[in-house]
């Protein structure tokens, strides 16, 4: 154990850049995501706390004065990524970073329980207390953007409009969604397949749904309310809001740390009654026994179980009934024998691809997810087993993107997916170790 935390090390390390800032993958992903970003901080405390802080620092430095977020931060012009900067063209919005060009889409707001993770990790914790001090309010305003403008029916709960603000971009919950749409035929060039096998991302036909939201957005100078009205893809994602909330309890708890703030805190505790009553009422699935997405531009559920699926006992958002009736669903579609958990998207669906991106591989940080959330309700002997797996993965393969989930996989090829020195799989893994 003590070489694969040395290993994880020197990936975190290499992938840490001058700028301040890590990239997930070399050649892959060359600039800050949104949730990595997040992710590798926590994996930071653990051995180098100025390095955490740097990351989430240069993150909330790209904030928009609206308090916006935005998925990526093009720190530099690197051009071994598509879609860059030019396609995305972000400065269009009136409130967008002038310091730096960005996306016009976000990402799962995990930054503020990131800050509650570095607090409880770090050894000093005044020193972390000052950090967070002067780190919150922004934190906050980024939740304040969300209420304020992803949630037209003012229910608590917030939507996405297009798959990589989901973060898990490719999967199969979306399929249906691309079948209300006929985007256009785009002709541009693919950067990832050149990185990464061409089986294991998604395909030219999906980039185009990709690539025409984006293009609806922009034409609307991104503009959340026109998007609100006509972005094909209007989403109400379980593992977007789940974090959210998550987010919002950790931001109670490290007000009140820092001193406290009268009203923060009771706006923070109004959205949280709000969002936990209409999360349970309307995204839980009683026939499937999990949490599903809600497509809010059709005003229908998306009836599948996902990795997402799960992700609310991370925010304490069931109670314990529905919590057994969660981990039930998971055992039985996720956890045979054969498998290690767990699988991002419904192994007995059809639509199950152990391959490719998120239609069905382990992803670590889902993993990391799922193991505080089973603590979380006292299933400790299955939050064992799930940190116990992502080791084995990362001891099978290395540090991948996403793994295969079959112990026998019938391959004489590696079963580790996607880009590889994977800083999120390293950082988590040594929060998984310790
Ligand atoms: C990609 O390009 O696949 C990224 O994951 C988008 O966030």
């Amino acid at each position: 154990k003590e070489n694969l935390r040395k290993r994880a090390i020197e990936v975190l390390d290499a992938n840490f850049q001058e700028g301040g800032f890590t990239i997930p993958s070399k050649g892959l992903y060359p600039f800050q995501w949104k949730w990595d970003s997040g992710f590798i901080a926590i994996g930071f405390a653990h051995y180098d706390v100025e390095k955490a802080k740097t990351e989430i620092h240069s993150l909330l430095d790209a904030q928009w004065e609206n308090g916006f977020i935005p998925h990526i931060v093009f720190h530099s012009d690197n051009d071994s990524y598509f879609p860059g900067p030019d396609f995305h063209q972000s400065e269009r919005h009136p409130l967008s970073s002038k310091k730096y060009r960005s996306t016009g889409m976000t990402q799962p707001p995990v930054t503020g329980f990131v800050l509650q993770e570095m607090y409880r990790i770090a050894e000093d914790k005044q020193d972390m207390l000052a950090f967070v001090k002067d780190h919150i309010d922004k934190v906050y305003a980024n939740h304040v953007y969300f209420y304020e403008n992803r949630d037209p029916h003012n229910e608590g709960l917030v939507y996405i409009y297009h798959n990589w603000e989901s973060g898990t971009d490719n999967s199969p919950v979306w399929d249906d969604i691309w079948s209300t749409m006929n985007p256009p035929e785009y002709t541009f060039e693919r950067r990832d397949t050149t990185h990464v096998d061409a089986s294991q991302r998604p395909t030219k036909r999906e980039y185009d749904h990709y690539l025409y939201l984006i293009d609806i957005a922009k034409e609307h100078n991104y503009d959340d309310a026109r998007i609100a009205e006509l972005s094909p893809f209007l989403v109400q994602d379980p593992l977007f809001n789940a974090m959210l909330i998550k987010s919002n309890e950790a931001l109670l708890e490290l007000y009140k740390l820092i001193g406290g703030n009268g009203d923060k805190e009771k706006t923070l505790q109004q959205w949280q009654k709000m969002s936990i009553r209409n999360f349970n009422n309307k995204l839980f699935d009683s026939e499937l026994g999990a949490y599903v997405h809600y497509d809010l531009r059709n005003g229908k559920p998306i009836r599948f179980v996902s990795s997402s699926s799960f992700s609310p006992l991370f925010a304490n958002i069931p109670d314990q009934e529905r919590a057994e009736i969660l981990v039930k669903t998971m055992m039985e579609r996720f956890g045979g024998e054969g498998k290690y958990l767990c699988a991002s998207f419904d192994p007995t669906n059809e639509r199950f691809n152990p391959k490719k991106y998120w239609r069905g591989p382990v992803w670590i940080n889902m993993n990391w997810v799922l193991y505080y959330g089973l603590k979380n309700y006292r299933f400790d002997e299955i939050a064992e087993r799930v940190r116990q797996d992502s080791i084995a993965l990362i001891e099978r393969d290395g540090f991948f993107e996403y793994f295969d989930c079959r112990k026998d996989t019938g391959e004489s090829q590696r079963t580790g997916y996607g880009g590889n020195n994977f800083s999120w799989s390293a950082a988590l893994l040594l929060d998984l170790l310790k």
